[in-house]
């Protein structure tokens, strides 16, 4: 595989080839996902309740991000690396989003970063995109607004609503996004927003339409049993094979099977000799 570039998901998109996202939080994670037939690469705020545990997204802050974000650019060469940005790291001001979605960019050394925000967020969002930093935005259900939707829920299901998710859409194209990531919408409005923008459109929980899908990895393992979202579709139990191995390794030590004597170091007959002159009961 090769180093996966802006100009190769554009392509993509205009061949019909769907496009592979997922999540990862640290370097041994992007090891294997940099062997996979993975496209791009997320370093989301998710990270907060999988990696963090905490309740959600808007507890993480922006240096668990870098430093969660570091760890996965050391494992990742070739999939397009996204950094999401966290709450409140980019939504008071355009000074404020411009010097973090730096930061994020210059330390990270991700390809893009991820703003969620919708026709509200446009000025800062082309503020960041205006001193050369790529951005992914994020619109839909945004689930750095959990409280104030009290959960998350599907957005987009009134005319009144979807007209704001298209206008955001096109909005944020006209901005100069890179690629966009619709969350939890209806698959008519998906399908429309992928047809009308010429920018790749990726979406997770919104149907089969868009130019690809994003997932979160510890969601199609079965790693994370917090939550499992609406649309997910489990590959494999890794979490219960985990847990079988663990509880191996267990039994073999109580049972004096682990490590094997074969894998076991030993001292030279000599060395004993001479050990046994300092500790007589050696
Ligand atoms: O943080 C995240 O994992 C995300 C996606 C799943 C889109 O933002």
């Amino acid at each position: 595989m090769t180093k996966i570039r802006l100009k190769d998901l554009k392509r993509k998109k205009k061949n019909n080839e769907k496009a592979v996202l997922i999540t990862a939080y640290d370097y041994s994670t992007a090891k294997i996902l940099d062997k996979c037939n993975v496209d791009i690469v997320l370093m989301g705020d998710s990270s907060a309740m999988v990696m963090l545990g905490y309740e959600s997204t808007i507890e993480i802050s922006l240096s668990e991000i870098i430093m969660l974000s570091k760890a996965v650019r050391r494992g990742l060469t070739n999939p397009y690396f996204i950094v999401d940005m966290p709450f409140l790291s980019y939504q008071p001001s355009e000074e404020e989003a411009i010097k973090n979605c730096g930061k994020v960019l210059k330390e990270t050394k991700c390809d893009c970063v991820k703003m969620e925000g919708d026709l509200d967020f446009i000025d800062i969002i082309k503020s960041v995109i205006n001193v050369g930093i790529p951005v992914c935005g994020h619109i839909g259900m945004t689930p750095q607004k959990f409280k104030l939707y009290n959960g998350y829920p599907i957005k987009g299901k009134t005319a009144k609503e979807a007209k704001n998710i298209i206008e955001s859409a096109i909005a944020l194209e006209n901005a100069g996004i890179v690629m966009l990531i619709i969350e939890n919408i209806p698959d008519e409005i998906s399908s429309y927003i992928t047809k009308i923008l010429k920018i790749p459109v990726y979406t997770i929980g919104s149907g089969i339409n868009c130019d690809g899908q994003i997932i979160v990895y510890h969601d199609i393992l079965d790693l994370f049993e917090d939550f499992k979202p609406r649309f997910i579709k489990i590959y494999d139990h890794i979490g219960e094979k985990i847990k079988k191995a663990v509880n191996k390794y267990s039994l073999d030590v109580q049972q004096g099977k682990f490590p094997q004597k074969s894998k076991t170091p030993h001292l030279k007959f000599k060395e004993k000799q001479k050990l046994r002159k300092i500790f007589p009961d050696f």
